[in-house]
């Protein structure tokens, strides 16, 4: 799978986000290292803090099939920039994926940007840090 075969299956999920309040939809393609790939769409909610990311959907919908091993995600969202994911999402990202796992973040006129995790969210909390230190 291409990284613009990623980037299209993230515009098509953007179609079925549920965001009556922002009106701001996101799509997020996730590939995993066995070739599967797991969309997601930003779901929102009237209790506004409820509502969960595109990129957090297509994160925990591929957890809970099982999977662990990803290789490249891609983002999506009518933004002037290539979309930056949110603090959240980024510290699921970290705790999921690879710290060198390449993310592409565009927009709709295919201005691209690959980043990876580490670069988003460098010096983040890992669940190593909850170690005790050896007396
Ligand atoms: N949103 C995402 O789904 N992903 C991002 O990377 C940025 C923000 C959503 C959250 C909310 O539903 C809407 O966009 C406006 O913040």
């Amino acid at each position: 799978m291409s990284k613009q075969e990623l980037i299209q299956d993230a515009i098509t999920i953007r179609n079925k986000a549920y965001v009556p309040y922002s009106k701001f939809p996101v799509g997020a393609a996730l590939l995993t290292k066995s070739g599967k790939v797991y969309t997601g769409c930003n779901i929102e909610n009237a209790a506004y803090p409820v509502s969960c990311c595109a990129e957090r959907v297509a994160i925990f919908k591929a957890i809970a099939d099982g999977e662990s091993e990803f290789a490249e995600m891609a983002v999506v969202a009518d933004t002037k920039r290539p979309v930056p994911p949110c603090g959240s999402c980024r510290q699921v990202m970290s705790e999921f994926f690879g710290s060198s796992m390449k993310l592409h973040l565009t927009n709709l006129h295919n201005n691209t940007k690959t980043v990876t995790v580490e670069e988003l969210l460098p010096f983040s909390f890992q669940p190593e840090d909850m170690e005790e230190i050896p007396k």
